[in-house]
């Protein structure tokens, strides 16, 4: 028989055997030095090398060149890990080519020997090859150039619930609250009279002032960072995430809301939302393992402050401080 056939039989067979058989015994959970992907190729290289000796074949080195090349992309493509970009991919296979042809072509006699099946098939000495190459060939790239152009069907729109209905009630550190009857212990006047006033200068005149400068410490120490120290949304973190983090500024978000909406939302975060508010991918962290309970009123009553919001309390809407003259 062929000793090329045979040569490259031992190859693709060797092959699949080892990469679908051993190749899973050497890559268990727990990694140990000698169970080891690494250590895996080795043997299967050595597996080459010795059936090739054992069996007396002498593949030309045109199989030769083949098997190297195909090797270096078997290395990087299934066994490095972990898995190069494919960009760096490229880079090494063009050089590790680049290597496998300066080794066909050191001598013309090794090269020659590496064209002639090359020459043969295109003259026709080699019919079947050449029927492969001139047929096969021409329909794998007419297959793949019409899978890359061949339209992919767009996922469909998610549509998500911005501001999504509250649970009946909700457990922070232990305690339950109906979210419907529960109001800002903080909060001194309903309608928060205090827009004039600054925290830290009136903190220590003013009940609600102090209460303010407390949440505004808890703002800056802990959500600033997301939802910007203007209460904009444009934090330093803010561009990495969506959804981005919510605009407070804006008359669509916490002006909406009650107090205890953005207590519950605030204590539970992106996790706590209810189903269908997904997809949501939401960052918002659930400061309940963070902040006390205290601590969280607080820093909401300093968003309706800084914002010169008014909470919306329940059965009115709510309203807009400032030029609208709040309607
Ligand atoms: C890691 C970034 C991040 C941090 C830090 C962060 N948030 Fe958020 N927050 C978000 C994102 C993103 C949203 C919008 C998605 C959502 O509603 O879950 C959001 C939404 C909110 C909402 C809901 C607003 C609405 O209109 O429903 C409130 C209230 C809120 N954050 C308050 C806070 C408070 C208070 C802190 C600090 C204790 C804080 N956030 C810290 C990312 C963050």
């Amino acid at each position: 028989m062929n000793k090329n056939l045979v040569s490259f039989l031992v190859f693709v067979v060797g092959l699949a055997v080892f990469h679908n058989a051993i190749f899973p015994i050497f890559t268990p959970k727990p990694i140990g030095w000698i169970l080891n992907r690494y250590v895996y190729y080795l043997v299967f290289v050595a597996f080459l090398i010795i059936t090739h000796f054992v069996l007396r074949l002498k593949p030309s080195i045109a199989m030769k060149a083949l098997f190297v090349w195909f090797l270096g992309y078997y290395f990087y493509d299934a066994i490095l890990f972990p898995p190069i970009p494919w960009t760096l991919f490229i880079t090494y296979m063009v050089m590790w080519s680049i290597g496998v042809f300066l080794y066909i072509s050191q001598d013309t006699d090794s090269f020659r020997e590496f064209r002639e099946p090359i020459v043969k098939t295109i003259v026709g000495e080699y019919k079947l090859a050449q029927i492969v190459v001139m047929i096969a060939m021409p329909i794998l790239v007419g297959f793949a150039t019409y899978k890359s152009i061949y339209p992919a069907y767009q996922e469909p729109v998610e549509l998500r619930t911005v501001h999504p209905a509250p649970p009946a009630t909700t457990k922070v550190h232990g305690i339950t609250y109906p979210l419907e009857s529960t109001n800002n212990p903080f909060r001194i006047d309903e309608q928060d009279k205090y827009k004039d006033s600054f925290p830290f200068l009136d903190a220590d005149k003013q009940e609600y002032m102090k209460y303010v400068t407390e949440g505004g410490t808890i703002f800056f120490q802990n959500c600033h960072y997301c939802h910007g120290d203007q209460l904009n949304g444009i934090g330093m973190f803010s561009h990495v995430f969506n959804p981005t983090p919510a605009n407070f500024i804006d008359p669509g978000t916490i002006a909406m809301l009650q107090e205890s909406f953005l207590f519950w939302r605030v204590a539970k975060g992106g996790p706590g939302l209810p189903n269908e508010s997904t997809p949501w991918s939401s960052s918002m962290p659930p400061w309940e393992e963070h902040l006390k309970t205290d601590e969280i009123w607080k820093v909401v009553l300093f968003e309706f402050w800084y914002t010169g919001h008014h909470p919306r309390t329940f059965g009115t809407e709510g309203s807009i401080a400032g030029s609208e003259g709040g309607e």
